[in-house]
C-alpha cells in the first residue's frame, strides 16, 4: 500500500488527467429539445427556463442552425399548437405546427437528425397524454392517435420518433403503423422508463401542457420503483424500440445504470426541465458556478451509462466543450 500506491501520480497535470479519463462528454452525445409555436418572427423566453424559448419555425431554424454549427447532431421537437381540443387533433394534422417545423428544418439542414416527441398532452385541452373519458385516461383508444401522430411526423420528414406518453403497447402500435406506411427504416426512441416527476414543472409552462385535472401517476412510473423500469424496457424492446430512454436523469442515475447493464441497444437519458432550471437559478443567485455544475451533471449522466443525453444545455455545453 502507501507509499507504493499513490493515486495522485496520475492527477498531476491536466494532460495526464485527460489521458486516464474514463468518461468523455461530447457535443455529438446531445439531443437538443426545442419548442416550436405557430406564427412568424415569434420568440418568447420561457420564464422558468432562461435561455429556452417558444419559437416560430423561422426563428427556430436560426436557433437550431447554431446548435448544428456547434456539433450538436440532433434536436427533439415539441409543439405548441394554436388550438387544443379533447382528442389533440393538432398533433396529427398535416399542416400542424410540428409537421411544418420538420419540413423547414430538414429543408435547410438535411443532415440534422430531427426527432419528434410523440405525445398528445401539448395538443389536448385537458392536458393529458391520452383520450379522456369520465376523468380517466384511456389506454387503447389513445394508441391509434399516437400511431397517426408518428406517421404524420414521418411523412413530414422526421428521422426518428420518440413516444413519451407511457401508454401500454404504444411502441408496438407505432412500429406497426410506421411499417404499414412505408416507414420501416424510421427508428423509435422510446421513453421507456418515464417517471411521474415534479422535475417536469418548468416544461409544462414551456409546452403549456399542465393536466387540467388530476396528475399523470396512472400512466407515468412511481419514482420509488427501479426494478419496474426493467419490465418497461423489456416490453419496449419486444415491441421494437431502437433506443430506450430514462427520464428524468439526475435522480435516476441508478436506473440508467441497471438498464445500461442489461440491454445492448443505445440508452438515452433526459436531463429534464427542472434539472436545467435548478442550475440556472443557482447560478443566477450566485450559489454555484453554473457552467461547471452543468458539465459535471452531463458527465455524471454519461458515467451512469447513457449514450445520449437530451439536454436544454446542449448549445452552451457544446460551446464550452469545443473550446
Ligand atoms: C410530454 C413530455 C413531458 C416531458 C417531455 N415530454 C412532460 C410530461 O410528461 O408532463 C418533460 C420534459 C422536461 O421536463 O424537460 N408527455
Amino acid at each position: 500500500m502507501f507509499p507504493v500506491h499513490r493515486p495522485r501520480r496520475l492527477r498531476s497535470s491536466e494532460i495526464l488527467r485527460s489521458m486516464v479519463r474514463e468518461t468523455v462528454v461530447a457535443p455529438s452525445d446531445f439531443i437538443y429539445p426545442v419548442f416550436v409555436t405557430y406564427g412568424q418572427n415569434t420568440r418568447r423566453e420561457i420564464s422558468s427556463m432562461p435561455g429556452c424559448y417558444q419559437e416560430s419555425p423561422d426563428l427556430l431554424l436560426q436557433n437550431v442552425r447554431e446548435a448544428w454549427n456547434l456539433g450538436v447532431p440532433s434536436v427533439i421537437l415539441f409543439g405548441i399548437p394554436e388550438h387544443k381540443d379533447p382528442s389533440g387533433t393538432g398533433a396529427y394534422a398535416k399542416d400542424g405546427v410540428v409537421q411544418a417545423a420538420i419540413r423547414q428544418l430538414k429543408d435547410a439542414l438535411p443532415d440534422l437528425v430531427v426527432i419528434t416527441d410523440v405525445c398528445l398532452c401539448e395538443f389536448t385541452d385537458h392536458g393529458h397524454c391520452g383520450i379522456v373519458k369520465d376523468n380517466r385516461v384511456l389506454n387503447d383508444p389513445t394508441l391509434e392517435l399516437l400511431a397517426r401522430m408518428a406517421v404524420s411526423h414521418a411523412e413530414a420528414g422526421a428521422d426518428m420518433v420518440a413516444p413519451s406518453d407511457m401508454m401500454d403497447g404504444r411502441v408496438g402500435a407505432i412500429r406497426k403503423a410506421l411499417d404499414a406506411h412505408g416507414f420501416g427504416q424510421i427508428p423509435i426512441m422510446s421513453y421507456a422508463a418515464k417517471y411521474a416527476s415534479a422535475f417536469y414543472g418548468p416544461f409544462r409552462e414551456a409546452a403549456e401542457s399542465t393536466p387540467q385535472f388530476g396528475d399523470r401517476k396512472t400512466y407515468q412510473m412511481d419514482p420509488a420503483n427501479a426494478r419496474e423500469s426493467l419490465h418497461e424496457v423489456g416490453l419496449d424492446l419486444e415491441e421494437g424500440a431502437d433506443i430506450v430512454m430514462v427520464k428524468p436523469a439526475l435522480s435516476y442515475l441508478d436506473v440508467i445504470r441497471i438498464i445500461r447493464d442489461r440491454v445492448h441497444i443505445p440508452v438515452a437519458a433526459y436531463n429534464v426541465s427542472g434539472e436545467y432550471s435548478m442550475v440556472k437559478a443557482g447560478a443566477k443567485l450566485g450559489y454555484l458556478d453554473g457552467d461547471r455544475v452543468m458539465l459535471e451533471i452531463l458527465t455524471s449522466i454519461r458515467r451512469a451509462g447513457a449514450d445520449l443525453i437530451l439536454t436544454y444545455h446542449a448549445k452552451e455545453a457544446a460551446a464550452l466543450l469545443n473550446r
